[in-house]
């Protein structure tokens, strides 16, 4: 057992610096955190960008505007107390994945455009919730609007206010009036929405082995969880084809040697 597992250990490792090494090959440069330190004023919205983890997946992308607010501006959505994940799903209503400055906000085709964000792209919002219009107004002011709106009182239009960074086709960072929300993005996460390995499975799948209540962690914990209860063939040929998820210790490395063999099996 001993050897065998450190092969399967050193190969696990090897295999993963390859695939790490290879991931969506990154060419952007541009670092979210340390654009937004040049503002001191939005050090909270710089804080919850990192700590929700949005600050790494804006930094791997380009073409990207990021609608940044201030510290001032900030306080109502701090005054929520939303759920690290509602927050997350919030703060990615304002990254726009296509690329905005202060000259195309002003030349949209018929005044306005809907744009796809962070939310649409997390594959966690409903229909076309993640979507966000921006229109030129009379007068010249620009809003921005998250397509789910409604009459819901969360859903607020909210006004650019001025460019804080514009790097033409990689990054735009603009400053805004207001925290956008809506009730999809502040809707309670589900534990399929939630955990980000059921993303790779089938999702019907993930729920007659979630045992325990609602809990995400829980429900994560479970999906995870070695037993092998009904036959997920999926996951069992992933396993053969790995070798490595027997032997594994821990919960920690068999979600990890899940996500890998998906990875290799998406390469192979
Ligand atoms: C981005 O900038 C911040 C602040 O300057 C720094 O702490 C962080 O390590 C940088 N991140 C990357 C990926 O370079
Ligand atoms: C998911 O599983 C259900 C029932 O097992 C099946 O009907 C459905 O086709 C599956 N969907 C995908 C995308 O595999």
């Amino acid at each position: 057992m001993s050897l065998p597992g450190a092969l399967t250990a050193s190969s696990f490792a090897v295999l993963l610096l390859l695939v790490l090494s290879t991931w969506p090959t990154c060419h952007a440069t541009h670092n979210i955190t340390a654009i937004l330190a040049a503002r001191r004023d939005m050090s909270e919205f710089s804080r919850l960008l990192t700590m929700t983890g949005l600050a790494d997946e804006i930094n791997e992308r380009n073409t990207i505007t990021v609608l940044a607010v201030d510290d001032a501006d900030m306080a109502p959505l701090k005054a929520r107390h939303l759920s690290r994940e509602a927050l997350r799903h919030v703060l990615s209503l304002h990254v726009l994945v296509d690329y905005y400055d202060h000259d195309k906000l002003h030349r949209l085709p018929g005044g306005s455009a809907d744009v796809s964000t962070l939310f649409q792209a997390s594959g966690d919002a409903p229909g076309s919730a993640g979507m966000v219009e921006i229109s030129e107004r009379r007068g010249g002011s620009v809003a921005f609007v998250p397509q789910d709106a409604g009459d819901d009182a969360r859903a607020t239009s909210v006004l650019f206010v001025k460019p804080i960074h514009e790097e033409p086709y990689n990054i735009a960072v603009l400053q805004v009036g207001a925290v956008m929300s809506s009730p999809a993005a502040e809707a309670p996460s589900s534990p399929e929405t939630s955990a980000p390995i059921s993303r790779h499975k089938n999702a019907t799948d993930v729920a007659p082995k979630t045992k325990k209540g609602t809990g995400s962690a829980d429900a994560d914990a479970d999906a995870d969880a070695p037993s092998a209860d009904d036959g997920d063939d999926e996951r069992e040929d992933r396993a053969k084809k790995n070798g490595a998820i027997g032997a594994a210790p821990g919960r920690l490395s068999l979600a990890l040697a899940f996500l890998l063999a998906i990875k290799i099996v998406a390469l192979v």
